[in-house]
């Protein structure tokens, strides 16, 4: 398979865990005779100090002609403690998240049996977790309008949802848990807010289509809770883009480290694979951000074009690392490998396996 694949490394350790990906799928393209072509452009703050703009037009033009965008992370403490700051690196993940329409964020998470020490969380709590999120990634409070009185005394964030946003994201929620263990939870906030009960009605007409998924329902501070205290219970979560924010973040602590969750975003016509950590600034430049979001991202990539054996090729490697810990000091305080050792780790063995299987 051809691809174009737009390489997005922005801030902080960004650079260095897609260095990793990239190494990775070129792994892959090379045992399994693909033909990916690879292009870089700025982002974040990197490209606010170059340009002015966290998202060059440039940038955008080479995502929209791309097949895939692999994103590393955005983000610079001098934009954090300034609330005055009119132009935030943020702003160019959120404006290429609308401009290519990006409307489902889909972010799994699971308990690895080798880590489950690594997790605050107790063990047998979180041994066997493993759920999927769906989280709306173009609307609610993050799109709405957005206001500040004249005063500066008063502000306002508007949250707006219309019941084509929620099907759309929900028909994948649910063709997600038919092909899992096919239950989906709606976390919402629907003793209170308006959109939370068209949310809720517009999920419970739409279940009909699909009888075999058990559909229910939990308030966001509940859900809150029983991520902590019993994490099995969830297997799809479909949410809007706020809560969905926050509950990913709660659930990546049961992974053992932050360090090992990916996302892909996609729409209609683009897909863009980003880990959900952020540019972790204190680590930049000294080797010890681990690669495995990023690389599980890019597994994810090659799933959303059906390359289902590639991306199991890329997994199975990932876990042997975690087996052999051959993982970073997130992972492993006493004899940790660096972000490059662990990308040529896996490196080696995507093309190891070449010689014992046939393809
Ligand atoms: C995420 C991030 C972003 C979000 C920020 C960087 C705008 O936290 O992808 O979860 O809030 O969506
Ligand atoms: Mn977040």
């Amino acid at each position: 398979m051809k691809l174009k694949i737009a390489v997005l490394p922005g801030d902080g350790i960004g650079p260095e865990v897609t260095k990793q990906s990239v190494k990775v799928l070129k792994a892959i393209a090379e045992r399994f005779d693909h033909e990916f072509e690879f292009e870089e452009a700025i982002v974040g703050a990197v490209a606010i100090d170059c340009t002015g703009e966290p998202l060059p037009s440039a940038t955008l033009e080479l995502c929209r002609d791309s097949d895939a965008v692999l994103f590393g992370a955005i983000g610079h403490p001098k934009y954090d403690n300034d609330p005055s700051a009119k132009v935030r690196p943020e702003q160019g993940l959120l404006k290429l998240r609308k401009e290519l329409g990006l409307y489902a964020n889909i972010r799994p998470v699971r308990a690895y049996e080798n880590l489950l020490e690594h997790s605050p969380l107790r063990p047998e709590r979180i041994s066997g977790a493993d759920m999927v999120i769906y989280r709306e990634l173009t609307g609610g409070i993050y799109f709405g309008e957005k206001s500040t009185s004249e005063d500066g005394k008063t502000a306002s964030d508007l949250c707006t949802y219309s019941t084509f946003e929620i099907e759309r994201l929900a028909h994948l929620a649910f063709k997600a848990a038919q092909k899992r263990r096919k239950k989906l939870t709606l976390i919402d906030k629907a003793n209170v807010l308006e959109t939370s009960r068209l949310w809720r009605k517009t999920v419970t007409k739409l279940a009909k289509d699909y009888p075999d998924v058990s559909l229910d329902f939990l308030f966001i501070d509940n859900a809150a809770m029983q991520m902590v205290l019993n994490p099995k219970q969830f297997d799809v979560i479909l949410t809007e883009n706020m809560f969905g924010d926050i509950i990913s973040d709660e659930a990546s602590v049961i992974g053992g480290s932050i360090g090992l969750l990916a996302s892909a975003s996609v729409g209609l016509e683009n897909a863009l694979f980003e880990p959900i950590h952020g540019s972790f600034p204190q680590a930049t430049g000294k080797g010890i951000a681990n690669p495995i979001a990023s690389i599980l991202s890019a597994a994810l990539l090659l799933d959303h074009f059906n390359l289902t054996r590639e991306a199991g090729v890329i997994r199975k490697a990932v876990e042997e690392s975690i087996k052999l810990n051959v993982c970073t000091q997130d992972l492993n305080k006493n004899n940790h490998y660096s972000t490059e050792k662990v990308g040529d780790f896996l490196e080696g063995r995507i093309s190891e396996s070449e010689h014992h299987h046939i393809n």
